[in-house]
């Protein structure tokens, strides 16, 4: 082990050390945790797959007394139909800070009736905050269990979005992530749904209608049944499903408890995994224009839905979204090329010679080195990949 290796370690485990001491202010401290990392590895579907850039958005850990987060924004009444008339009593501040805003948005838009969708939808920004783990009771019918899980025991707030119908519209949530260029990405989302039936839970890349590709749970399916879809799933000329386009996956665990829900979405083909096993793969319409992030919970009377019933609400939870990607062009959300204030961004290497996973590690959203390739990594120009010469020297770290 040279002397450059043993750096490295040392510099992972006082990341490790410095981001448990840096509670407060964890939205910045985990975002990209990684500074000692050149790029990501990931197995999606047998095949190391390898990525640019990182973040880890951990919701964890943002109280600061025991009583922060714990009474959430009331839901909204049925006069508050035009998605921002709620701002200045509710909005919490974590949501409208620097770190939020540099990297999500929380949606305000709605939709009119259709005849296909005949509930009016309104996003609203009351219906996305920050609670502590039991302060979040949805008013709901379904019995929600929550089976205690080691990686929420310690921590005690998470990011909650909210839909609840109303005698005249639905009021909903989403929120976008600012990284609008992604061009493949492994994504993962910590989270449950619970609430009443009617609603849909969306976790998804996002540019255009024929260039997305979705993780969709529906209150009203089965608890262990999840949509894994590539846009289009219907037909514009016909209005009829595409067959294949959409993969019901049923006999999965149950989304009402905390799973980690997770879209690789590689070029020519989209895999997707439930915890840590592959529950459905496609070649369907894989996107291929850059494409951003979406997370929401919606309802709009449509076939796909169904119908909330009147005062029903639902909930999705999130502890954490994770992201290895890579993009078209600027990385940074808002802050553009040069990244925000304060250099937190990292940018890629021009080629990679720490290689780090992020599966597998000591503790999840802080990515560990894997291997070090030593000067002999070689950078094809062409298609910009990269080639690891095998032979090269590469040095494991786990043993230690
Ligand atoms: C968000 O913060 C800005 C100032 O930083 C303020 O002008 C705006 O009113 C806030 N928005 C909400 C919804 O609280
Ligand atoms: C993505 O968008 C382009 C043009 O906007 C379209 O031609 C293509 O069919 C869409 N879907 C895929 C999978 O490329
Ligand atoms: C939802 O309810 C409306 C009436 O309010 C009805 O027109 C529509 O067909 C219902 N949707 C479904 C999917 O049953
Ligand atoms: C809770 O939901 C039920 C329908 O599921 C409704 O009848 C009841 O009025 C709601 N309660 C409140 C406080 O909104
Ligand atoms: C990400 O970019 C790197 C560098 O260009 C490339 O080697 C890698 O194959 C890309 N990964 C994907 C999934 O496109």
């Amino acid at each position: 082990m040279s002397p450059l290796d043993i750096l490295l370690v040392l510099f992972s485990l006082n990341l490790r050390t410095t981001r448990a001491a840096a509670s407060a202010d964890l939205i910045t401290a985990s975002k990209d945790n990684s500074p000692s990392c050149g790029c990501y590895e990931i197995s999606s579907d047998s095949s190391p797959v390898y990525f640019t850039y990182h973040r880890f958005y951990d919701w964890r850990n943002l109280a600061s007394s025991p009583d922060q987060f714990t009474s959430i924004p009331p839901s909204l009444e049925e006069d508050e139909d035009l998605g921002a008339e709620e701002l200045a009593d509710t909005y919490q501040d974590v949501l409208n800070g620097t770190e939020w805003n540099q990297d999500w948005g929380i949606m305000s838009w709605g939709k009119e009736t259709t005849v296909e969708a005949p509930v009016r939808m309104q996003n609203s920004a009351a219906n996305v905050y920050i609670a502590q783990r039991n302060a979040a009771i949805p008013n709901t019918s379904a019995s929600d269990v929550e089976t205690p899980s080691e990686d929420i025991e310690p921590y005690t707030t998470h990011l909650a979005l909210r839909t609840t119908r109303h005698p005249t519209f639905q009021s909903t949530a989403e929120i976008e992530n600012q990284q609008k260029n992604l061009l493949h990405a492994s994504v993962r989302f910590r989270a449950r749904i619970t609430g009443d039936p009617g609603a849909v839970a969306g976790l998804f890349t996002f540019v255009d209608d024929t260039n997305e590709s979705d993780i969709e749970i529906l209150t009203s399916d089965a608890a262990s049944t999840i949509r894994y879809s590539n846009q289009p799933t219907v037909d514009s000329e016909s209005g009829e499903e595409i067959p294949g386009s959409s993969l019901p996956v049923t006999g999965l665990g149950s989304w009402r408890e905390w799973r980690t829900h997770r879209i690789d979405w590689l070029p020519g083909r989209s895999t997707w995994y439930m915890d840590e096993e592959l529950v459905a793969r496609s070649e369907y319409s894989v996107p291929r224009k850059p494409s951003g992030l979406v997370m929401n919970l919606w309802s709009d009377g449509g076939s796909w839905s169904g119908n909330m019933s009147v005062g029903a609400e639902a909930l999705m939870q999130v502890l954490w979204v994770q992201v290895v990607f890579n993009v078209s062009g600027p990385v940074g959300g808002m802050c553009g090329e040069e990244g925000c204030e304060g250099g937190k961004r990292k940018r890629g290497e021009d080629g990679c010679t720490v290689v780090c996973r992020v599966d597998g590690v000591q503790e999840v959203g802080v990515p560990e080195v894997a291997f070090r390739v030593s000067a002999a990594s070689i950078r094809l120009s062409g298609p910009g990949s990269w080639i690891f010469v095998v032979a090269a020297v590469m040095v494991s770290i786990l043993g230690l």
